[in-house]
């Protein structure tokens, strides 16, 4: 018949409008590089696997969690006891949230490492490191939404580290709480913030920084011979295909045998907050804040005069952009050579990260 859809015809029909030769044609002839450094390019994808897992189960919770300090604590109740497969949504999107961060940290430390940003790449860098930001944004927006001990006295914490942030610090944690203190307002707030300004940021970023990726196509580790290439379709997709199903049936394994709150809260801690409540032993926040969490308390009460939060403040400040400028100070790279003083402070970050968090979780004080 002359009229019936056919498979080519209905490409054709899409090709004439948006071109989609041009997209096939740069598929095909990408490659990825086979070196040693090769592991390191399934990361970045691991990540955005978990980022989909995040935006489909989130939809799912909002279908009926309420966001009010009425309502909150009894809604995620509900979803757990009552929505059909509810507790498998909501420990899915709480253990994918931390894999997510964890793809992450491999993602970045091996782009440093590997010098994955050197030029033409360090759009692709500066976005990452804005996603990094972003997704630590949802886990702290997200902590407060259960409404319960350990998410309201960690949010009470959290906002008052903003405090000291030199200039605008009373305006951030006003701004963040809604007020003076953590009530109902700074629930409305997290929220919006957690479901809309971030979820649109965050898509916005990635689909840049995939972007930059498809572009610029992906980089030789520094020092790598250029030797085997493997064909991205469907050598590689394939390869990815099989890292999403393993990330698959790990979400699925964490989230049936070890439900999220009963593994890392105390029973205390996940009854409903109440803001009379003095606040409980043993509030923590989540594990990729710890580092920051645990070294305030090493820091003196005033350093030079200067007030030793604020101090802590602007150390961490600091930290932030020597991340975001990686690309441009470590000039060496671009030259293709290895230094080792990008190396010292990549690897002298990470046993930071390390030995803190350690502390952290070793320290079973207030
Ligand atoms: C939601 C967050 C992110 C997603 C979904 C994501 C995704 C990806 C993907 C799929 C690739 C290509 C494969 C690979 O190299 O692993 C890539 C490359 C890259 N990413 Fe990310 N990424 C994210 C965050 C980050 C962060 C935090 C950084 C660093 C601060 C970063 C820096 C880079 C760089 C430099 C490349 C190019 C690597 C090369 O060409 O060898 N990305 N990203």
């Amino acid at each position: 018949m002359k009229n019936s859809i056919s498979a080519g015809g209905l490409t054709k029909w899409f090709n004439e409008r948006v071109s989609f030769e041009g997209m096939v044609e740069h598929v095909k002839h990408k490659t990825v590089p086979e070196g040693k450094h090769f592991i390191w390019y399934f990361f970045g994808g691991s990540a955005l696997f978990f980022f989909i897992v995040q935006v489909v189960t989130g939809l799912f919770l909002l279908l009926y969690y309420k966001p009010t300090p009425a309502s909150a604590y009894e809604s995620v109740h509900f979803i757990e006891s009552e929505v059909a497969f509810g507790w498998l949504i909501r420990n899915v999107h709480a253990w994918s949230s931390n894999l997510m961060i964890l793809s992450l940290f491999f993602h970045m430390f091996s782009n440093w490492f590997t010098k994955g940003f050197r030029k033409p790449r360090e759009l692709t860098w500066i976005t990452g490191v804005f996603l990094l930001i972003m997704a630590m944004g949802f886990g702290f927006t997200g902590y407060l939404l259960p409404w319960n001990k350990l998410s309201f006295f960690a949010t009470k914490v959290g906002t008052e580290i903003a405090a000291s942030t030199p200039f605008i610090g009373d305006f951030l944690v006003r701004f963040l709480r809604g007020g003076e203190e953590v009530t109902g307002a700074t629930l409305t707030r997290l929220f919006a913030i957690h479901v809309t300004v971030l979820p649109l940021l965050a898509a916005m970023f990635v689909g840049i920084h995939l972007y930059f990726v498809q572009a610029q196509g992906m980089s030789h580790a520094l020092g790598e011979k250029l030797g085997k290439e493997m064909k991205f379709f469907p050598d590689f997709v394939y390869r990815e295909i099989a890292v999403w199903s393993a990330c698959l049936l790990l979400l699925a394994f964490l989230a049936v045998y070890f439900p999220f709150d009963s593994v890392f809260i105390s029973l205390e801690l996940q009854e409903k907050a109440s803001a009379f409540d003095p606040t409980p032993m043993g509030i923590k926040p989540e594990w990729y804040f710890m580092f920051m969490f645990q070294s305030l308390k090493y820091f003196p009460g005033s350093i030079l005069g200067m007030d030793g939060r604020v101090a802590a403040v602007m150390f961490f400040s600091f930290g932030a952009l020597v991340l975001i400028a990686l690309p441009f100070w470590d000039v060496w790279a671009h030259r293709e050579k290895r230094h080792w003083f990008p190396m010292v402070v990549g690897v002298g970050i990470l046993i930071f990260i390390i030995v803190l968090t350690t502390l952290g979780y070793l320290d079973t004080g207030h």
